[in-house]
């Protein structure tokens, strides 16, 4: 079980409304299944038992399909935010965990960590997000001489990298953005590529990222993110065999938590205050 350090959100007035429809979530006590390995309906399909079984008055649905894999075309069910409980209790324990144990992770748990790929937003439906899972214990120790594991040790830390169960690593694929933007429904109106205002790969990339991570906390899991330096990437490159067109973005360790205090009192999180809503959000203009 995490614990987790999370401080108190600042509620200020205008999130006091939205928490009274929180609340109103609150006795719907819709169950948090986790099974990702079953199809989705395709949309439209008369034959198939949608998802919306009962709409609330709430418009939330009573039944949700989040929880299940996509193995054909269909799109997922739009009735699916049903689980704002579920949600707040996952978010709470988002931390970077940098300690674990050592015992493996069941392949069931992996599967379905990394299966929730599938279900990231990506610009255009390019899907160019990839993950590369790592057990070896003998490349995990690689990996870690590479990001300089023993640093983090001499800071005080647990040997994040190699003692966790496996790594992700992280990629992003701009060939797949390109190609896809290069189709007809998605040229500028010139007939070219649209002129990239953001690189999406890599955003979508996180976002992967994030489903990662939260999805490790649903296994019963610790997650931590760490970046490479650019010699870094290049090494871990030629370790893995990636090929020089798919961006490594970042590395995800994953495994069951240990006791990790340091990451309390040394880690950035630890030693900063946390920013507050004032900061991070406006509402309708930025000033
Ligand atoms: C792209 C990325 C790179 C990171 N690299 C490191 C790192 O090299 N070392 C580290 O201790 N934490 C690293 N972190 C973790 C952040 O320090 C951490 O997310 C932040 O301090 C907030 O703490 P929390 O995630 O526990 O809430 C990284 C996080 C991200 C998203």
């Amino acid at each position: 079980m995490l614990v987790h350090h999370l401080r108190p959100l600042d509620v200020g007035p205008a999130r006091a409304a939205s928490h009274e429809v929180d609340e109103a979530l609150h006795g719907l006590g819709v169950p948090f299944e986790h099974d990702l390995d079953r199809a989705v309906v395709p949309i439209g399909d008369p034959a198939g038992k949608s998802a919306l079984t009962r709409p609330l008055p709430n418009r939330v649905a009573e039944a949700d399909t989040l929880h299940v894999s996509m193995d054909d075309d269909a799109a997922a069910d739009h009735a699916a935010y049903s689980r704002a409980m579920e949600f707040r209790e996952l978010l709470a324990k988002r931390r970077m965990v940098r300690a674990y144990e050592p015992e493996p992770i069941p392949q069931e748990s992996l599967d379905r960590i990394v299966s929730t790929i599938r279900r990231a937003p990506s610009g255009g439906f390019s899907q160019g997000q990839r993950l590369v899972v790592i057990i070896d214990p003998e490349t995990r120790e690689r990996i870690a001489g590479i990001a300089g594991e023993e640093y983090y040790v001499g800071q005080g830390f647990a040997p994040w990298i190699s003692g966790a169960a496996a790594l992700i690593v992280v990629c992003a694929c701009e060939e797949d953005y390109r190609e896809r933007y290069r189709q007809p429904d998605k040229l500028d109106e010139d007939g070219s590529e649209i002129d990239w205002p953001v690189p999406y790969w890599h955003v979508d990339a996180g976002k992967a990222a994030m489903l990662v991570l939260l999805a490790a906390i649903d296994e019963g899991l610790g997650a931590g993110v760490f970046g490479l330096s650019a010699e870094g990437i290049a090494e871990v490159r030629g370790l893995l065999s990636i090929p020089e067109d798919v961006a490594i973005v970042e590395v995800i360790t994953l495994g069951k938590a240990g006791a990790d205090d340091p990451s309390d009192r040394l880690s950035s999180r630890g030693k900063r205050p946390r920013k507050s809503m004032d900061e991070l959000v406006r509402w309708e203009r930025w000033a």
